[in-house]
């Protein structure tokens, strides 16, 4: 059952729903002045909290998604408004400019005060119908976090290029799948005749190749894979986080939230290596066991039941 989400007093849909705000913000935040990164900007949540807390500090908020992006220029309007003197800049496009853009990284090499992701989707993105993000909306099979505008193909195009083994092993090892041969093997018979270029061709696949009580947990399982690969949400990560240590400064902080143990396992693994195997070390892991939401955050939203906080600081040398 997934759950959609909506203001409490006004019932419209909101963009999203931020996580671990109070968390974030205690672990984020060492100076009201500093230069922040929001790797994953997404509606503005953490960012309009940070923001809040900042003096004479600025906010880079980052999105591959032009929807959140667009929402982001919304909701900031009156800060944008201020030109050179705002306090929030908006770039569209994967976290990895800021290591991988020169002009960028130049500007944020060895300076940034602390670094936010967030990963994974927005509830936007999950309730829009026509992102083809979701399984319970007939829609174009996408499920790229930039949409028609981005340069990666869709997941339309993966299901009709892979062989039936490279999807067996997509399905299992971004979506820990069990039923991933039965499921890849289906896809390539009915492939034959017509291409799938639907959620709803994909849907009724993974639904005749499962027993019924499984159906939601495989279809969520099959479309996280396909959006995992699709995005290379997993190589991203792992680059972005061998390349942190250059952008923070001695003291800077790195505050990542994830959503499933592949993601959880890649920043526990390059913590671990930046804290204990080089030298000299350069992070001081601040959360030995990963945070995660209380109770109450969970009751109030139930997505946020996986999320898994972990944080680190850039040790001086
Ligand atoms: C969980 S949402 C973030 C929500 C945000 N913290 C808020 O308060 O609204 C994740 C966002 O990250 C974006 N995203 C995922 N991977 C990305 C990447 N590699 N680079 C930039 N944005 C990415 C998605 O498009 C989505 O908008």
């Amino acid at each position: 059952m997934v759950e959609q989400q909506t203001h409490p007093m006004r019932g419209e849909r909101i963009y999203h729903q931020p996580v671990m705000v109070q968390e974030v913000l205690e672990l984020l935040l060492t100076d009201p002045d500093g230069l922040y990164i929001d790797g994953t900007i997404g509606g503005g949540g953490h960012a309009a909290a940070i923001l809040e807390r900042l003096r004479d500090g600025k906010l880079i908020g980052f999105d591959g998604d032009p929807d959140a992006i667009a929402a982001c220029r919304g909701a900031f309007r009156e800060e944008l408004a201020r030109g050179s003197r705002s306090r929030i800049e908006l770039v569209l496009g994967s976290y990895l400019l800021a290591c991988s853009r020169e002009d960028i990284y130049r500007r944020l090499a060895g300076q940034v005060q602390g670094i936010l992701l967030d990963l994974g989707v927005s509830s936007h993105q999950l309730d829009e119908p026509s992102r083809g993000f979701s399984y319970r909306y007939d829609a174009p099979l996408d499920l790229r976090f930039g949409g028609t505008s981005s340069d990666q193909p869709p997941a339309s195009a993966l299901l009709e290029q892979l062989s039936e083994r490279e999807l067996a092993d997509l399905f299992y090892r971004y979506g820990e799948e069990r039923a991933s041969r039965r499921i890849a093997r289906a896809i390539v018979e009915v492939r034959r005749s017509s291409p799938i270029r639907s959620t709803g061709q994909l849907r009724a696949i993974v639904e005749r190749c499962v027993h019924p009580r499984q159906r939601i947990d495989a279809l969520s399982r099959v479309f996280q894979a396909l959006r995992i690969a699709v995005n290379r949400e997993l190589e991203q990560l792992e680059e972005f986080l061998r390349c942190m240590p250059s952008l923070l400064r001695p003291g800077g902080r790195i505050v990542v939230i994830s959503y499933h143990s592949l993601e959880d396992r890649i920043v526990k693994r390059t913590f671990r290596t930046l804290a204990r195997e080089v030298q000299p070390p350069l992070l001081r892991i601040l959360t030995p066991k990963p945070l995660r939401p209380q109770q109450e955050e969970i009751r109030r939203n139930p997505r946020s039941r996986s999320a898994k906080l972990r944080a680190g600081e850039r040790i001086v040398v």
